[in-house]
C-alpha cells in the first residue's frame, strides 16, 4: 500500500510519522484485526443510526451489508457514527442542523483515514448534509439511502406518510372525520422503518443523487424493508472499493451537467421543493451557482412524468415495481447529459442502455401522457421577491394560479397559530395568506410552514386550497397553492416585510409573476419605518445558534453557511 492511503492516510501528529502509524497500529489491533486487514483499502461508512430516527431504522442491517461488501471486494469497512436528523425529532427545524450534520460529516470524513465513503442517509437533510460533505472533501464517495417505508391502509384506501397525514388532519380540523378514527389512521402511515413513502423530499433526494451519479442505479426507490435494498448496500459496499481504487471523486461525478440531469429529474418527478435549496448547497460546495431563471427554463422543457403523492396518486413502492427511477430515466434520455460519469465506474447513457425495460410502468408516464405538461416547480419574481420565489405548480389548484386577492398578514409562526382558528379572523376564501419572518434566519431555520392552514371557518365551509406566501419552506409531502422561499427574508426587511392587511397581491404563475399591488415609494416608506423581529434584534451571543443566524445564506444560496461557500463560483447549471 502507498502512503497516504488506508491506514497511512492522515497520520496524527505527533512530529514522527512512523511512531504516529506505530501507535495508530497498536490502538486499533485492540480490536483484534490481523495485519493483513489492516493493509486493506479502509472504507468509511456513516453510521447515522438513532433511536430518534425511525427513517433510519434499518441502518443496522444495511450496515452489515455495506460491510460484507466490503470484505467480499478486498477492503477494510470502518463504521463511524454522525450526526442523525430525523424531521419531526428536531428543534427548531431539521434545516436548522442540516449544516452542523454537513460539517460533522464533512471533517470526520477528513480527519479519519478513509479511502472511499460510503454514505448511509435517508430523511431529508441527511443525505443534503453527506453530499455537501462529500463534494467539499472530495473522497470517493457512494450514497446508499435507507429507502421508502411501505404503504399501510385505512378502510380499504392505501395512505403514507405524509401526504395523507395533512389530508387526514384537514379533515379533522375541518370536523370530517373524529377524534377515535384521526388516532387510529395515526397508527398507519407510518406503518414501517424507512423515508416516507410518497416523492417527498427524502424520495426526491434519492432520485437526484441517483441521476447525479452519486448512487447505483436502483437505488432510490427499493422499499427500506425488502431483500433488494440490502442487497444492493452490499453492492454499493463492493463498489467503494473500485472507487477507492479508481479515484473517481465526487467533482468528477457531480459536474454542472450531472448537476443539470438531477435538477430535470427534480421537475420530471414532481418533486420537492427543498430539494431545491439542498442541491443548491451541495452544488455551491462544487463552485457551481444554480441558476433560478435556468432552472425555471429546464422546467419549461420537462414534463412531470411520475405520478405519485403529492402531485399524483402513487406511491414510492409503486414506482419500484415500474423499474424505480430508470423508468424515468430511459424516458427523459434525449433530454439527459448521458456522458456523466457515476459511481459505478460507467456513464449515465451507459446505465440506461445496459438496463432492463418495464413490461408496462404504471406510474412513470410515457413522456406524450404526462401527469403534468410541464416542470413540477416553477420560479417567481416581482416586487415581493427581487430575489425569487418559488411555487410547486403541479400539485397546487389550477383555477389559483392566476389569482389576486386581499392579503390576510401574520407576523410569525407563533401569531398565525394564535389567530388562523379564531372565529373573528377577517378572511375569506379568495383572500392570499401571507406568513412573515419564518426565513432562514428570521425563524430560525427556515421551518416548513409555508403550508399554512386553512383557517377552520373556511375548512368547514369546505375551502381545501388558498394562496399562501412566506419566507418558509414547505414538507416535500404537502401540496396546494403555496409560494415558498421568498428572496430576500422579511426579518431582514425583504419587501415581503412591507405587506399589510388588506393590500392587493397578484399571483401569474403562467408570466411567472409575484407582485404587490402597491407602489414603490410606499413599499420603501413602510420599509424605512420597519423594525427587524425580536429573533434579529436579539441576536445570540454564543454557540451554534449565533453561527448559524450570522452565516447561513438565503435560499437562493442554498442557506449554507456563507463560510463554506467558495468565493468564486466557476460554473454555473443547469446546463442547457
Ligand atoms: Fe424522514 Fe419523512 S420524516 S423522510
Amino acid at each position: 500500500m502507498q502512503k497516504n492511503q488506508g491506514i497511512r492516510r492522515g497520520l496524527t501528529s505527533y512530529g514522527d510519522d512512523e511512531f504516529s502509524l506505530f501507535l495508530r497500529k497498536a490502538f486499533i489491533k485492540a480490536m483484534g484485526y490481523s495485519d493483513e486487514m489492516l493493509e486493506r483499502p479502509f472504507i468509511g461508512v456513516t453510521n447515522t443510526f438513532s433511536d430518534y430516527n425511525p427513517c433510519h431504522g434499518n441502518v443496522p442491517q444495511l450496515i452489515e451489508s455495506v460491510k460484507r461488501g466490503v470484505l467480499q471486494a478486498g477492503g477494510m469497512p470502518f463504521v463511524f457514527p454522525t450526526i442523525s436528523i430525523h424531521e419531526s425529532f428536531a428543534h427548531p427545524t431539521s434545516m436548522y442542523l442540516r449544516n452542523l450534520m454537513a460539517l460533522d460529516t464533512e471533517e470526520m470524513m477528513r480527519a479519519q483515514p478513509v479511502d472511499a465513503v460510503v454514505l448511509i442517509g435517508g430523511c431529508d437533510k441527511t443525505i443534503p448534509a453527506q453530499l455537501m460533505a462529500a463534494g467539499a472533501q472530495d473522497i470517493p464517495s457512494i450514497v446508499i439511502p435507507t429507502g421508502p417505508m411501505l404503504t399501510g391502509t385505512h378502510k380499504g384506501e392505501r395512505l403514507g406518510a405524509c401526504t395523507d397525514c395533512r389530508r387526514f388532519w384537514g379533515q379533522y380540523r375541518a370536523g370530517e372525520i373524529d377524534e377515535a378514527e384521526i388516532n387510529e389512521i395515526n397508527g398507519k402511515l407510518a406503518p414501517t422503518t424507512g423515508t416516507c413513502m410518497v416523492m417527498g423530499t427524502a424520495s426526491t433526494i434519492a432520485c437526484m443523487t441517483e441521476a447525479a451519479g452519486m448512487s447505483l442505479i436502483g437505488s432510490a426507490a427499493i422499499p427500506a424493508v425488502l431483500a433488494d435494498r440490502f442487497r444492493i448496500a452490499e453492492a454499493s459496499g463492493r463498489q467503494a472499493v473500485q472507487l477507492a481504487a479508481s479515484r473517481l471523486s465526487p467533482r468528477q461525478i457531480m459536474t454542472p451537467e450531472a448537476i443539470t440531469n438531477a435538477l430535470r429529474i427534480l421537475h420530471a418527478i414532481g418533486g420537492s421543493t427543498n430539494a431545491l435549496i439542498h442541491f443548491t448547497a451541495v452544488a455551491a460546495r462544487l463552485g457551481i451557482r444554480i441558476d433560478l431563471d435556468a432552472f425555471d427554463r429546464l422546467g419549461r422543457g420537462t414534463p412531470v412524468l411520475v405520478d405519485l403523492k403529492p402531485s399524483g396518486q402513487h406511491y414510492m413502492e409503486h414506482l419500484y415495481e415500474d423499474g424505480g427511477l430508470m423508468t424515468v430515466l430511459r424516458e427523459l434520455k434525449h433530454l439527459l447529459h448521458l456522458d456523466c460519469m457515476t459511481v459505478s465506474g460507467r456513464t449515465l447513457g451507459e446505465e440506461i442502455e445496459a438496463s432492463k425495460r418495464s413490461a408496462a410502468p404504471k406510474v412513470v408516464r410515457r413522456i406524450d401522457q404526462p401527469v403534468f405538461p410541464v416542470g413540477g416547480i416553477a420560479v417567481l419574481h416581482g416586487n415581493l421577491a427581487p430575489g425569487g420565489a418559488i411555487i410547486k405548480h403541479s400539485s397546487a389548484t389550477p383555477g389559483l394560479l392566476k389569482h389576486r386577492g386581499r392579503a390576510v398578514v401574520f407576523q410569525s409562526v407563533a401569531d398565525m397559530a394564535a389567530r388562523i382558528d379564531s372565529p373573528d379572523l377577517d378572511v375569506k376564501a379568495d383572500d392570499v395568506l401571507v406568513l412573515l419572518n419564518t426565513g432562514p434566519k428570521g425563524a430560525p431555520g427556515m421551518p416548513e410552514a409555508g403550508y399554512l392552514p386553512i383557517p377552520k371557518k373556511l375548512a368547514r365551509q369546505g375551502v381545501k386550497d388558498m394562496v399562501r406566501i412566506s419566507d418558509a419552506r414547505m414538507s416535500g409531502t404537502a401540496f396546494g397553492t403555496i409560494i415558498l422561499h421568498v428572496v430576500p427574508e422579511s426579518a431582514l426587511g425583504g419587501p415581503l416585510a412591507a405587506v399589510r392587511d388588506g393590500d392587493m397581491i397578484v399571483l401569474d404563475v403562467e408570466n411567472r409573476v409575484l407582485s404587490l399591488e402597491v407602489g414603490d415609494a410606499e413599499i420603501q416608506q413602510r420599509l424605512a419605518a420597519w423594525q427587524p423581529p425580536a429573533t434579529i434584534r436579539d441576536m445570540p451571543g454564543h454557540g451554534y445558534r449565533k453561527l448559524y443566524q450570522q452565516c447561513v445564506t438565503q435560499a437562493d444560496q442554498g442557506c449554507d453557511f456563507d463560510f463554506m461557500i467558495p468565493p468564486l463560483m466557476s460554473h454555473s447549471a443547469p446546463v442547457l
